[in-house]
């Protein structure tokens, strides 16, 4: 079915990522400003039950495909319920996850049907991971990443580079897919409030490709299915692939399809968006959603909230937290 959300740019959006709760249960200094965040209120939070029925709203405008964030979004209480029921309707349920809790789902997936997972690992280091996210799950992360790959899920690693911190590790984790069918997403460090962003701390998709392939000599560019926001690339020979989401230096925002539900039940038209419009409240009022989906979706900048040419401060950090927008 054609999506009837279509923007102002004939663009239609099929695509919805939810974030299911702005809490985690790691502390990535890029995500989470230092001083933490202010927690959203229990009340304010939608509760599975809404999360479904403004999901099913989605749906019958013409969204097929949700992606659950967070936060974690495994930290979600009945989470398992949750997906279940997100099936029931015919979305197919995608995830992504810091991988801490998912052994605990694994089987339950795999019975309804969740193929694909990203998992958030930017370092292949312990003791740096330690660094990055100021807990110590490391080895658990690893492990249930084995074992989901061990049962077929497709895997891919989101590793956010940032200079001086993770960049020596890019053919590390292109070594991963020499054996293994697992995806590498490369992304671009980007803005968002209070993380400190300076793109001077970033690594751009250019020089990736030249560090992949001053080591591995030939690269070979895949085809990059529709919607994809990142380029896909592949070392001949490697089982794997990787992929490279160059927002800052190349935002692919011609052809998104995408559209952001916070935990607060507001949606959001792009990840830079700071305009929000409010589901929540008219849904617990039985008032008319798909009316306001299909006004708000009319705002749609083209390209990065308006930041066409570069990113802003006075608007990214007005925007949410990473952590509250979900990614
Ligand atoms: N820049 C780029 N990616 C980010 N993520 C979180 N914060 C940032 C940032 N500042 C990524 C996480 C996760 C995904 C949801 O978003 O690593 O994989
Ligand atoms: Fe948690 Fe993911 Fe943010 Fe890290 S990047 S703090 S794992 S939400």
């Amino acid at each position: 079915m054609n999506s009837q959300i279509v923007d102002k740019f004939g663009r239609p959006h099929s695509y919805l990522r939810i974030s299911l709760t702005d809490r985690c249960n790691l502390r990535c200094f890029y995500c989470m400003p230092e001083e933490g965040i202010e927690l959203m209120d229990k009340p304010s939070i939608m509760s599975l039950e809404e999360i479904i029925s403004i999901s099913s709203t989605f749906q019958k405008l013409g969204v097929d495909t949700v992606r659950l964030t967070g936060g974690e979004p495994l930290i979600r209480k009945n989470f398992d319920y949750l997906v279940e029921e997100m099936r029931n309707l015919g979305l197919a349920v995608k995830l992504t996850t810091n991988g801490i809790l998912l052994d605990r789902h694994l089987e339950h997936f795999q019975k309804i049907g969740i193929q694909k997972i990203n998992i958030s690992l930017d370092t292949l280091d312990k003791a740096k991971s330690v660094f990055i996210t100021k807990r110590d799950y490391y080895d658990r992360i690893m492990s249930n990443i084995q074992q989901a790959l061990e049962m077929g899920f497709q895997i891919k690693l989101n590793v956010v580079l940032i200079k001086g911190v993770n960049d020596k590790e890019i053919n590390d984790f292109i070594e991963l897919t020499k054996d293994q069918n697992i995806g590498i997403k490369f992304i671009e460090f980007m803005p968002f409030k209070g993380n400190k962003w300076d793109w001077s701390k970033g690594i751009s998709h250019e020089t990736i490709l030249k560090i992949v392939s001053e080591k591995y000599g030939k690269v070979t560019a895949l085809d990059n299915p529709k919607h994809s926001t990142s380029q896909n690339f592949k070392v001949e020979e490697h089982k794997g692939s990787f992929g490279i989401i160059s927002t800052i230096t190349n935002p692919f925002c011609a052809d998104c399809n995408r559209i952001r539900l916070t935990a607060d039940g507001k949606m959001k038209n792009c990840l830079f968006a700071n305009a929000e419009t409010d589901l929540l409240t008219p849904h617990r009022n039985r008032e008319d959603l798909e009316k306001l989906i299909l006004e708000t979706i009319q705002q749609k900048k083209y390209s990065r909230d308006g930041m066409d040419v570069k990113m802003d401060a006075s608007q990214y950090e007005n925007n949410r937290t990473m952590t509250s927008i979900g990614g």
